[in-house]
């Protein structure tokens, strides 16, 4: 297993490309099973979960083929099993986008129980509401969940009492080829799934609402293949931009949309980070002295779960209070612990966490519990006095692609090595 080992305090500079959005790659590769014909995809992270997405359409019998810039081929004439194992799910819960897809063009799925997770109970009750909503019979039996329909998924409308991310893009997929029309409302808003419904689009599926909580999706007889660009992943240039905060410095992040991210660009202004916006640019100065911020996650255009560790980490170099709320997810505080090893206070009640900023950390040897929280592992480690031992990174290598070799890029003093 490798760690990370990082000495701190040195300011990031320079210029990084941003990578594919993974929470955009994975339901579009998913999508690829919605028709026959090859599909091709361009800017794919190189990623631990998307290899794990090819994995497991590779076991249904998709064929894949890969260029080293990045664009996936993926052809999906030839399924023979209709079966998502849990050795496959269970490394990655996002493997319940096969089901919608599945279900739509086979009439029948079995797909594994995605089991615990470390930041949250993450059921798939809405999911699987919705599909039996829209006429699927669906039965678990071992751990999996078997799902069947007769002749086609019916429209229907569907309501989700929390915009679900991977719910809303599961019954997307599912309703493009479903007989009539389903209307999908309080959908959730992420620009990934503005990403999945242009590629269902280019498919040849009729959907409306694209960018609101109302979803309408008039079902089609057939889709056909297409070729899609992956956006880029909002939440690796926040990590970077939190990282700048946190070291001070200059960096430039190309590749990138600013417009997917409001509400953290306004808040790192308000923190005292100067911001430049291009059309695919960010730019993002500081001096290393961080004001202190509230923080409340929300779902999109809200402020991104996925970056309230990373903005901890920088919370705790201010000099004053900072009050975290997580709204998301019940259990995504695992990092706090690691980040008092550093040197952090931080107190947490339910939900909430309340930092106080002691204006510096110093390394030690800490752990990864998760993919984010490692994430903020390292937005302190750069800032820290000393040196930091990070180990269990796989879970970092499931979400950044090039993570060491991007920082030392901007003049960070990282190495990764066996444990
Ligand atoms: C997606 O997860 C992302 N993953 C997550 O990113 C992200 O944190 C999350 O959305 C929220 O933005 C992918 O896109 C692959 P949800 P998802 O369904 O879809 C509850 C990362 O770090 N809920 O929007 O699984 C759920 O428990 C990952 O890249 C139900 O109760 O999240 C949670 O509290 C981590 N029943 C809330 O809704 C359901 O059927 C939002 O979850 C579905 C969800």
């Amino acid at each position: 297993m490798d760690k990370l080992v990082i000495e701190g305090g040195f300011p990031l500079y320079g210029e990084i490309s941003i990578s594919g959005a993974k929470n955009a790659a994975l339901p579009l590769m998913a999508a690829t099973l919605l028709s026959s014909g090859t599909h091709t995809l361009h800017n794919v992270p190189d990623l631990r979960d998307t290899r794990t997405m090819n994995k497991l359409l590779e076991s249904f019998g998709v064929m894949r083929k890969e260029s080293d810039n990045g664009t996936l081929r993926l052809n999906a004439d030839n399924i023979k099993n209709l079966e998502a194992s849990y050795d496959l799910v269970k490394t990655m819960r996002a493997s319940v986008l096969v089901l919608g897809p599945l279900l739509a063009r086979f009439k029948k799925a079995r797909v594994s129980l995605p089991g615990g997770c470390a930041i949250g109970a993450r059921p798939i009750n809405f999911h699987l509401q919705a599909l039996k909503q829209m006429g699927a019979t669906l039965t678990l039996t071992d751990g999996y969940v078997e799902a069947e329909v007769t002749d086609r998924l019916i429209g229907t409308t569907v309501y989700f009492d929390i915009p679900s991310v991977t719910g809303t893009e599961n019954i997307l997929m599912a309703a493009s080829l479903a007989k009539g029309t389903t209307v999908i409302k309080n959908a959730a808003r992420e620009p990934e799934i503005e990403n999945l419904i242009q590629m269902l689009k280019s498919m040849g599926a009729k959907i409306e609402g694209v960018g609101t909580d109302k979803l309408t999706i008039h079902g089609v007889d057939q889709l056909q293949a297409a070729e899609n660009t992956i956006i880029p992943d909002r939440i690796e240039a926040g990590t970077y931009l939190i990282a700048v905060g946190a070291t001070g410095g200059n960096i430039t992040l190309n590749n990138c949309n600013p417009s997917h991210l409001p509400s953290l660009l306004d808040k790192l202004r308000v923190a005292g980070l100067e911001i430049e916006e291009g059309d695919n640019y960010i730019k993002a100065a500081s001096n290393g002295s961080i004001r202190n911020i509230d923080i409340k996650t929300l779902p999109y255009p809200g402020f991104p779960t996925d970056l309230q560790a990373q903005i901890m980490a920088l919370m705790t170099l201010t000099n004053g209070l900072s009050v975290i709320h997580e709204t998301i997810f019940e259990n995504r505080f695992m990092h706090v612990a690691e980040l008092v090893r550093m040197g952090a206070d931080i107190k947490v009640d339910g939900r909430s966490a309340i930092v106080k900023g002691r204006g510096e950390l110093n390394g030690t040897r800490v752990m990864a519990t998760d993919l984010r929280a490692s994430a903020s592992l390292v937005v302190a480690a750069l800032a820290a006095k000393g040196v930091t031992h990070i180990s269990r990174i796989y879970h970092l290598e499931r979400g950044y692609d090039n993570l060491a070799a991007k920082l030392t890029n901007l003049g960070a003093k990282i190495q990764q090595m066996k444990e």
